[in-house]
């Protein structure tokens, strides 16, 4: 099949939705792939870069008369490109916001063109890889501190200097979804102290994790089970937004991406917060483009307001860096053709079962598919499919753990009754000028004991490299009584020798199975 990568409809649009990158790979999967002349350009990408992987240059007619066509945005519903160019039976694939543009979908439909709208993806792990909103978003998160930083008048880090102290900036995140802990890593990289705010309480974890200390909304929502918020009540709202105005008064720079899918973004600053900002402060209200989190912005536009306050308020964050931005967008493109295209012989498959292309496509055979079924989807781990157990079941299931818990308990006890009499009776045996080793023996294995079982998972490698350098002591002092005359010490020695070699060896085994996991294969 012929896929066509023509210039944006939008003449202000930097991105292109193909590199020469992703178009090596479109072709590997058997398509011919045909790019409009100068479709790279804005994003650094000359058309003799996509020649040279095998794509051909066409003109803005071919590109758009193929089986399927890529673009970032879909054209506007009156346009020559949808009403004469694109073929009946042809496939559009690109960002259609369905639930804002209904004509769209319905003229798609009526025109018999396969619909796939790359902003409908749902945010399952498995869709992870074809999902743009949030690649764009990743980078948009970059760009908004970068941008707020440029109009902010100092320095991000803090300094001690001849001159003087100088603060670190106080950068302030609401909105803890993907642009919000890029914005949050990025801020705490250039020496920021971050504090963010998300109604989902299972986003604090996440927020600190990159740098940043969590503020939580005074009443807060129940953990979301789709990785989106809901609408707040009345309630929530006043007490959010007064701690938004609090937090926003002791902030250098703002950083809003409260978004609710499908509806208008919540307002989280209005004129009095504003008001209650400190002069060369910044707002960035990355929401600008469906409705703004702050009332007060202007979008596409950066202006300052009468007290000093900056509010940028620019919906193309992402276009601000084409080259990488198109790079990703055209992989998670790539990334669906290699879902729809398992026998990688150039021809695709839409599979209406797979919730993943039910959910993108918005129309087929001239009918519209928009909305989709829900798709059950989890910002946790997943269950494993778990069945919700009855009352009965849970009071079953909870004794049988009591009962387990008590057993654990009992042979523990029983283990350390036994451990004592071997213990006692080895120190009747033990010669008298070697007890002061047998106690120091026997207290190394008891705190050992506890030491080492109260290590957590994530630290389990440093301490296989303590492990290993005790094994190595051990190993030394078994090699130098191995040639004991006494037959015990040579046995105890020999014993030594192997168990602490198996710990050294199959330490090096281990890691080097971990390591041959992170090495590219050269074939
Ligand atoms: P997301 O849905 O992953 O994250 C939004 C977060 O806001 C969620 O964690 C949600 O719980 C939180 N939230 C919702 N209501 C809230 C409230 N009242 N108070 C505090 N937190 C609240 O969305 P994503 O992908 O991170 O995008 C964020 C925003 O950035 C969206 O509005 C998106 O349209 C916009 N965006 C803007 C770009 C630009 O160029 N300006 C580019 C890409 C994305």
């Amino acid at each position: 099949m012929r896929i066509g990568v023509p210039c944006s409809p939008r003449t202000d649009e930097t991105l292109v939705a193909a590199t020469p990158d992703t178009v090596k790979k479109l072709i590997k999967l058997g398509y011919t792939v045909k790019v409009e002349k100068s479709a790279g350009k804005k994003a650094s990408y000359p058309d003799s870069q996509y020649e040279e992987v095998g794509a051909s240059l066409v003109d803005h007619q071919e590109a758009w008369q193929s089986d399927i066509v890529l673009t970032t945005d879909v054209p506007a519903v009156d346009s020559e490109e949808l009403n004469s160019l694109i073929q009946p039976g042809a496939t559009l694939i690109g960002r259609m916001a369905p639930g804002r543009n209904p004509e769209l979908i319905e003229k798609l439909a009526e025109k018999q063109v396969i619909g796939m709208a790359m902003d409908m993806v749902p945010r399952i792990s498995r869709a992870q890889s074809m999902d743009v909103l949030s690649s764009l978003a990743n980078v948009a998160g970059y760009r908004a501190v970068v941008e707020g930083a440029n109009a902010y008048g100092r320095t991000f880090g803090g300094q001690v200097t001849a001159a003087g102290k100088m603060p670190p900036a106080r950068v302030y995140v609401i909105g803890v979804g993907v642009a919000g802990l890029a914005a949050i890593g990025t801020a705490a990289n250039m020496g920021a102290q971050v504090f963010a705010t998300d109604v989902r309480p299972e986003t604090a974890e996440q927020a600190q994790s990159v740098g940043a200390k969590f503020v939580p909304v005074p009443i807060q929502q129940e953990k979301s089970a789709d990785g989106y918020a809901k609408a707040m009540t009345e309630e929530q709202a006043q007490a959010a937004e007064k701690l938004y105005a609090e937090q926003a008064a002791l902030s250098d720079i703002v950083i809003t991406t409260a978004n609710i899918p499908g509806r208008k973004a919540p307002v989280l600053l209005d004129e009095q917060a504003v008001a209650g900002m400190k002069p060369g402060s910044v707002i960035v209200d990355m929401a600008a483009a469906t409705g703004g989190n702050c009332t007060l912005t202007r979008p596409g536009e950066s202006y300052v307001t009468e007290n000093g306050v900056t509010i940028i308020g620019y919906t193309d964050l992402a276009g601000r860096l084409p080259a990488q931005s198109s790079q990703l967008y055209g992989q998670n493109i790539v990334n669906l053709f290699k879902l729809l295209t398992p026998q990688k012989d150039g021809i695709y498959y839409l599979n209406l079962n797979d919730p993943i292309v039910r959910s993108i496509t918005v129309t087929d055979q001239g009918e519209v598919l928009y909305p989709p079924p829900p798709v059950k989807v989890s910002a946790e781990a997943p269950t494993g499919g778990a069945k919700e157990l009855t009352v009965e079941e849970k009071a079953e299931k909870a004794r049988k753990e009591s009962e387990a818990k008590a057993r654990s308990k009992r042979n523990k006890l029983l283990g350390v009754g036994v451990a004592a009499i071997l213990g006692s009776l080895l120190m009747l045996v033990t010669p008298l000028n070697l007890v002061d080793y047998f106690v120091i023996l026997m207290l190394a294995c008891v705190v050992g004991y506890y030491v080492i079982t109260n290590v957590t998972h994530s630290l389990h490698t440093p301490l296989m490299s303590e492990t290993n350098a005790i094994s190595g002591i051990i190993m030394v002092g078994a090699l130098v009584q191995i040639s004991n005359p006494n037959w015990a010490v040579k046995l105890l020695a020999f014993i030594a020798l192997t168990v602490a070699s198996i710990n050294v060896f199959g330490g090096f085994a281990v890691t080097h199975r971990m390591l041959s996991m992170f090495r590219k294969d050269d074939k």
